[in-house]
């Protein structure tokens, strides 16, 4: 599998410091709020295991699964709810946690249908943000990298769901997927 990867483009080090700056900062921000933390299956997985131990106060953890038709490497925009919510949201400081930000079409879905749900507050964290992709201008709160429009792979992300237990962020060997 590693073998796979043509170029590391964010190593396992990088992710671990920038996930306690993160974590530093999302504490600071929601000192007393009690914030739920929403992990967006499956590709936040990992983030959200990483991120939510570098984060010292009381917090909850809920997750929702959603899918966005298209093919394998673009989604179509029409994004469907696969697995929702345990937890009600009315009057809670809600964080959704992602791993990556492409055309922002996803997460738009997502921040629409919870806004219905009556929240105090939405906002994001991202691992990953790519903004040559964007489609919908989302403000996103926390970002731990920009990256360049390159399909990558690992912590999380997956290509043909394989990938996701990579430790790192990385570049796919562009013979793989053309
Ligand atoms: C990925 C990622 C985001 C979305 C971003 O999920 O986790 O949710 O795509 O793309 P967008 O900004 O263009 O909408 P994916 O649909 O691949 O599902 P997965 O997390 O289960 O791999």
């Amino acid at each position: 599998m590693e073998n796979d990867v043509g170029e590391v483009l964010i190593s396992q080090e990088q992710i671990r410091e920038k996930t306690k700056e993160l974590g530093r900062r999302i504490a600071q921000d929601y000192e007393g709020k009690n914030p739920l933390l929403i992990c967006v299956l499956k590709g936040g997985l990992m983030f959200l295991a990483d991120l939510m131990r570098e984060i010292h106060m009381p917090l909850e953890i809920d997750f929702m699964a959603v899918s966005s038709y298209g093919d394998a490497t673009e989604s179509s925009g029409v994004v469907r709810i696969l697995m929702d919510l345990e937890r009600n949201i009315r009057g809670r400081h809600v964080l959704i946690v992602e791993d990556i930000i492409d055309t922002g079409r996803t997460l738009n879905y997502i921040i629409e249908n919870l806004h219905t749900r009556g929240p105090a507050s939405i906002k994001v964290c991202t691992l990953l943000d790519k903004p040559a992709r964007r489609l919908l201008d989302i403000p996103l709160d926390y970002v731990g990298f920009e990256i360049p429009d390159r399909f990558v792979i690992g912590y999380g992300l997956d290509f043909g769901e394989i990938y996701r237990n990579l430790p790192f962020v990385g570049v796919l060997k562009p013979e793989l997927y053309s």
